[in-house]
């Protein structure tokens, strides 16, 4: 039976994991910037070594082609891959173990000369961790990026879209060109570590992605105003951090109480303006990301907690702003891919268990043009989003090899 070479793979995800490598383990490649660039020029070299045909869309999205050298219509593809950019001291796996699982397959399947009735092709899709918009190139890829909205994407430090990718050599407001041609994609399967505790704890090598969530993104901003913090009497001050941190501690509690058992929250981002311990706050801002797999709960959640907003600043004197920076919409995976993920894993003797994913995936978008779907491998301990993350290699192989019969099947 054919499998994929674990040393290849190996030593692929540790050449990839140099490019932003920080002193103490773990990696920082945000899209667009210098670490990145330079991975993805290496990651183009080890396709074209694969002896894969390769390309770049308008969103900078990368390709490795078997059979194929860029997408129509004519010949629709089977398509794996996933992402080489990192958030901010992430791990070396999540994204890049997809993507170079996805090379390793089709490097082995185009050496063994494996006949396949459809072409296949592997992609890193650009900023899927979002630092200027949630699963950037997928979404361009899926024809769901507005071009107006484009000149108008920025990361949390203030960077423009279209500064970084020009600094790149791309043109943002060309991104929509990525539009993959209708039936051009046969199918999507991803495989990418589970990121949380379930696969482990269970003691089940492989999952079979069902549904994934989506991701709601609000800015908030909250006006107060700037004062003497020692002549300015306590009844007079409009403190603009205590209605963020009231905001905080009350958003948690209604999306625990009041979401689904799977609702989950998290203020990440907080900027104090003018940011000194002899002035009270005058601005303050949150970047607020809530998740559910339930587009309807996410909807409704959201709705609340602008209310919530609203009333917090209202009962402080102050003024709130909310800012909708992204949303991307919960996707139910396609059962088709789960059957067939389900079957390659009963091919090489592997337990498999379904589950949804509480992380967001570029799978999503492609869930809206294509049948799509994902298999996940345990996370050590559930961590991820952390420079410590890691799967044992064994595991990696299992994930590695049961990605490729699932793509052999697709494409039979
Ligand atoms: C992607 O990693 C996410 O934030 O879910
Ligand atoms: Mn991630
Ligand atoms: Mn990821």
């Amino acid at each position: 039976m054919l499998s994929v070479s674990l040393s290849r793979l190996q030593n692929r995800v540790l050449a990839l994991a140099r490019f932003g490598a920080l002193p103490g383990g773990g990696v920082t490649r945000m899209c667009w910037s210098p670490p990145y660039e330079e991975a993805r020029t290496w990651l183009l070299g080890e396709l074209k070594t694969a002896g894969l045909a390769t390309w770049v869309d308008p969103a900078g999205n990368v390709f490795g082609g078997l059979g194929v050298e860029g997408l129509r219509s004519a010949t629709p593809v089977v398509l794996t891959g996933s992402h080489i950019d990192t958030v901010p001291e992430g791990g070396i796996l999540d994204g890049a173990l997809g993507v170079l699982a996805g090379l390793e397959c089709l490097h082995v399947i185009r050496e063994s000369g494996t006949r396949i009735a459809r072409p296949l092709a592997v992609a890193a899709w650009s900023d899927e961790e979002g630092r200027y918009g949630s699963l950037f190139g997928s979404r361009a890829f899926c024809g769901r990026l507005d071009a107006a909205a484009i000149p108008k994407m920025a990361a949390v430090d203030g960077d423009r879209l279209v500064d970084a990718m020009g600094r790149a050599g791309f043109d943002a407001t060309r991104a929509t060109e990525a539009a993959a041609p209708r039936g051009s994609v046969a199918a999507y399967v991803e495989l990418h570590i589970e990121q949380g505790p379930r696969l482990e704890e269970a003691g089940v090598p492989i999952g079979v992605v069902e549904a994934i969530v989506g991701v709601r993104r609000t800015r908030l901003v909250f006006h107060g105003q700037a004062d003497h913090a020692g002549t300015t009497p306590m009844e007079r001050r409009r403190d603009a951090f205590l209605a963020a941190a009231e905001y905080a501690l009350k958003a948690r509690e209604l999306v625990v109480t009041r979401g689904g058992p799977r609702a989950v929250t998290n203020i990440g981002v907080v900027q104090i303006h003018p940011g000194a311990s002899n002035i009270v706050p005058g601005r303050a801002e949150l970047v607020h990301e809530m998740r559910d797999p339930d587009a309807g709960v996410l909807e409704r959640l959201a709705r609340e907690c602008d209310a919530l907003a609203r009333e917090v600043a209202a009962t402080r004197g102050i003024r709130v702003e909310l800012r909708p920076m992204s949303a991307t919409t919960p996707a139910p995976c396609a059962p088709r891919v789960q059957s067939t993920i389900e079957a390659a894993c009963a091919s090489l003797g592997l337990a498999s268990r379904r589950l949804y994913s509480a992380a967001g995936h570029d799978a999503q978008n492609l869930a809206g043009v294509t049948e799509s779907g994902m298999i996940f491998i345990p996370s050590r301990g559930g961590k991820s989003h952390r420079v410590d993350e890691m799967s044992d290699w064994d595991a990696i192989e299992r994930g590695a090899n049961v990605l490729l019969h699932t793509l052999l099947r697709l494409a039979a």
